[in-house]
């Protein structure tokens, strides 16, 4: 059985959990449910970073431990992932045991490859993005206040202290010709071209250890310091997969799902470290893009950060992870808005696919007391019906290997939408009155057995929705994460004489 590793970032505990992170999440999850169908052994690993100054920090100010904190805010996305069906397999947390051998392995590694040494770091800090800035860094950045981070925005520290170094410049030119020749392994393609001027502008090697503070994972031999919380954030991805006790049969991972604020530790510092310990590179790094919120930055001042809870409550969990992963291509910006979801709720989910289930499971009850019968008057309709569905099922295929949801769901709406007009034009009602019934027969099994294969492929992005629609087909409720697509996906294993339940509404209208 083929492997698959997809993983999300591990999210910090200083703050709950918002839209953009279940947007990653939610997305790892279509890409995990759908390899699982496609046959694949998967690992879906999601979790949370709880080292670091930031988090420290954000402890101090509630007067807590960082364990605490850290304790208080895992627990909400722990019970908030069941809640947007979200499949993981592994959950890590930055604190736990494992976890600390493996980045203390992989410390020693890099290490013993001659790749860390001591020095002193004199420059800035952002402890809200976590980074390392030199003067010029923030001077070239265009900010008019020069004690400001490059990134956020935010004022960033003085930092004086000794600290290990690793030699990430050591790696450039293995990186480069990395990148150069695996097209693949940063997309999407926007986001790869500027990795590639990111490193080929040279890499200064990179302060990966603190003595200021205490919330992280010593180094090993020299307790006075701490592990760079990159660093040891990073890491989780190898921990998850077994490093070092076990084997690692997922590693390398698949795809490192992120977003677009961290790709420069993702695929500049990430591989740079594996090369130094040895271990074998991810196949692939895939930057999303940022959402905001009805036209507005999500932020903790305005207090406007979109609660995945709140939004459950109204609107329903594959509504969400339908309108998240449709509305906007899987590497550009988007807003969220209210409005922007009902819409494509009322038009593509309630008018299009739910109307399709229903008149064609209605017509069915109607005409054949709700029992398929024999194909026996196949007309050019029909063959092309069977044949967007076939194109549709290797089209959706090639666009999960390159995260492209936004494609997947536009090439199974548009076997919907061709649906629709094969209703219209083969117009049941007419041969009912005609008394053609091997023709409607014809008919109305290819519009459930059309229908059947359109959910399979939807299961994915939409499994309780999918679980509905498959049992009034199906007849029986059904576990829709048993299904294989190599076991159901074929055409024509809709029998003749299966009884269809009656059709219920899966997607009421949104007023
Ligand atoms: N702890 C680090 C990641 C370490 S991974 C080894 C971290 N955590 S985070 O909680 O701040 O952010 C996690 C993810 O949320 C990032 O991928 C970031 O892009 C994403 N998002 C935060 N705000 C977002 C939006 N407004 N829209 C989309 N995604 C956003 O960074």
């Amino acid at each position: 059985m083929q492997n698959y590793y997809v993983s999300t970032p591990i999210y910090y505990v200083n703050d709950e959990p918002h839209i953009g992170h279940a947007y990653t999440t939610i997305a790892a999850d279509v890409l995990a449910r759908y390899h699982r169908m496609a046959g694949c052994n998967v690992l879906f690993l999601t979790g949370v970073d709880e080292h670091g100054q930031k988090v420290e920090q954000a402890a101090g100010l509630k007067g807590i431990a960082p364990i605490e904190l850290a304790e208080e805010v895992v627990e909400r996305y722990r019970s908030l992932w069941p809640q947007l069906e979200i499949s993981n397999d592994d959950f890590v947390r930055t604190t736990e045991a494992r976890h600390k051998r493996a980045v203390t392995e992989i410390w020693k590694r890099i290490e013993a490859a001659g790749a860390i040494y001591k020095g002193f770091y004199e420059d800035l800090y952002c402890v809200p993005c976590e980074t390392y800035w030199t003067a010029t860094q923030i001077k070239d950045s265009g900010h008019a206040d020069d004690k400001r981070c490059p990134d956020c925005g935010r004022p960033v520290e003085q930092v004086k202290e000794e600290s290990y170094f690793f030699r990430l410049g050591d790696y450039q030119e293995q990186l480069l010709e990395h990148i150069r020749a695996n097209p693949d392994f940063i997309g999407p393609e926007s986001r790869r071209n500027e990795v590639l001027r990111f490193v080929e502008g040279g890499l200064r090697d990179l302060s990966v250890s603190r003595t200021t503070f205490s919330w992280g994972i010593p180094v090993p031999g020299d307790d006075a310091h701490v592990i760079y919380v990159w660093i040891d954030a990073l890491t989780n991805y190898l921990t998850g997969a077994g490093f070092p006790d076990k084997e690692t049969p997922h590693w390398p991972c698949d795809v490192h799902l992120i977003g677009k604020d961290i790709l420069r530790f993702h695929a500049v510092y990430w591989p740079c470290m594996l090369l130094a310990a040895g271990i074998p590179l991810p196949k692939r790094v895939y930057a999303h893009g940022w959402w905001t919120v009805e036209g507005e930055k999500m932020s903790k001042s305005k207090g406007n950060a979109l609660r995945p809870d709140q939004l459950i409550e109204e609107f329903g969990t594959d509504s969400i992870r339908y309108f998240l992963l449709r509305e906007v291509p899987f590497g550009q910006d988007g807003d969220f808005s209210h409005a922007a979801l009902k819409q494509r709720y009322n038009t593509e989910l309630a008018n299009d696919l739910g109307n399709l289930l229903n008149r064609s499971l209605s017509m069915l009850h109607k005409y054949q007391g709700g029992v398929l019968a024999a194909c026996s008057s196949e007309q050019e309709s029909d063959r092309g019906l069977v044949a967007a569905v076939e194109s549709m099922q290797r089209d959706v295929d090639a666009a999960m290997q390159r995260q492209a949801f936004h494609e997947a769901l536009e090439k199974i709406n548009g076997v919907v939408r061709l649906g629709n007009r094969y209703v219209e034009d083969n117009a049941p009602w007419a041969l009912s009155k005609q008394g053609e019934t091997e023709r409607l027969a014809t008919v109305l099994y290819h519009l459930v057995e059309s229908l059947r294969l359109v959910v399979l492929q939807l299961v994915p992005f939409m499994p309780g929705k999918c679980a509905m629609m498959l049992s009034q087909i199906m007849n029986e409720a059904l576990n829709v994460e048993a299904l294989r697509l190599v076991d159901h996906g074929g055409w024509g294993l809709l029998a003749e004489g299966h009884a269809c339940a009656r059709p219920s509404p899966v997607f009421p209208r949104m007023e």
